[in-house]
């Protein structure tokens, strides 16, 4: 269990469920969602009103420098997704399920779901492929779970897929991805995230969703909702900057210079100054001495 001290739970926004998502869908608002990995991210996006936070294997990237999302534990996720949990008691809480938590068996998957529910305060997981996965999500789902499924570029696939690019640009890859996303709503997926797929064949997933809503992240806005990594969006992830990405504010520039500034002045012996520190009074000092 999750302690959540006084402090954190001052704004005044209503905790975010199933049924304030899909009415969204239903007033044809769009659902906004982002990754988040810690603490002070995530009341950031909590003061914000961020409807949707994904604690995303990406964190094996973005927060811990891996090239890929391949080495991320359950262990990881659950450490991250509590920290998140923390800073947004509001917001809908993702946990990603990483690499082989889930693809072993459906049982293996129900309880590795589980552990982001009980464990980090989750309210829903999700897991990335098709068809192939539909009996995996229907467990996960059975159990009481809601579960989120991922489909076009799914990084843990990224070796089968031929590198982090558009996936569904022919009719027949296309035509692929729009029945694994009925498979995936048919197993009672809530959501479905499409990852850099074209727009056009988003447009059409999202037309045909009946009982769950599409998120799209470079995929166009024909989407129920948006997502974005927060750390492409916020100028935080020095190796690259995908297309799919806008820049909201450069935080990594402002973070560098005021770096340079600090490394500057301690070195010029600017910083601290009076106010940085506390005295002691004088008949304390000479007893002292
Ligand atoms: O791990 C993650 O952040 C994800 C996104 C790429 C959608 O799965």
């Amino acid at each position: 269990p999750i302690k959540i001290s006084k402090e954190i739970l001052m704004t005044d926004r209503k905790k975010v469920s199933l049924p304030f998502l899909f009415n969204k869908v239903a007033n044809n608002e769009p659902i906004t969602m982002l990754t988040c990995y810690d603490y002070p991210t995530a009341h950031f996006q909590e003061q914000a009103g961020v409807d949707m936070i994904l604690v995303g294997d990406s964190l094996g990237m973005t927060m811990l420098g891996y090239e890929s999302t391949l080495p991320v534990t359950m262990e990881d996720m659950v450490r991250h997704s509590k920290a998140v949990r923390i800073g947004t008691p509001n917001a809908w809480l993702i946990g990603d399920m990483p690499y082989m938590s889930y693809q072993p068996s459906v049982e293996i998957a129900i309880k590795n779901a589980g552990r982001l529910m009980a464990e980090a305060g989750c309210d829903a997981v999700k897991l990335e492929g098709g068809a192939e996965m539909a009996d995996h999500m229907a467990g996960i789902v059975n159990s009481g779970i809601p579960a989120m499924g991922h489909l076009g570029l799914t990084p843990q696939s990224v070796s089968a897929l031929g590198g982090f690019r558009l996936q569904g640009k022919g009719a027949l890859q296309a035509k692929k991805i729009m029945d694994d996303a009925k498979a995936l709503e048919e197993a009672g997926a809530f959501s479905i995230l499409l990852e850099l797929v074209p727009d056009r064949l988003c447009k059409l997933i999202t037309e045909r969703a009946e009982n769950c809503f599409i998120i799209s992240l470079g995929a166009g806005l024909d989407a129920h909702g948006q997502l974005l990594i927060y750390h492409d969006a916020f100028g935080l992830y020095p190796r690259f900057k995908p297309r799919m990405a806008k820049v909201f504010a450069d935080a990594g520039k402002l973070i560098e210079d005021g770096l340079c500034e600090y490394v500057k002045e301690v070195t010029e012996r600017q910083f601290p100054e009076p106010e940085n520190w506390f005295g002691m009074p004088d008949d304390e000092y000479d007893e002292l001495i």
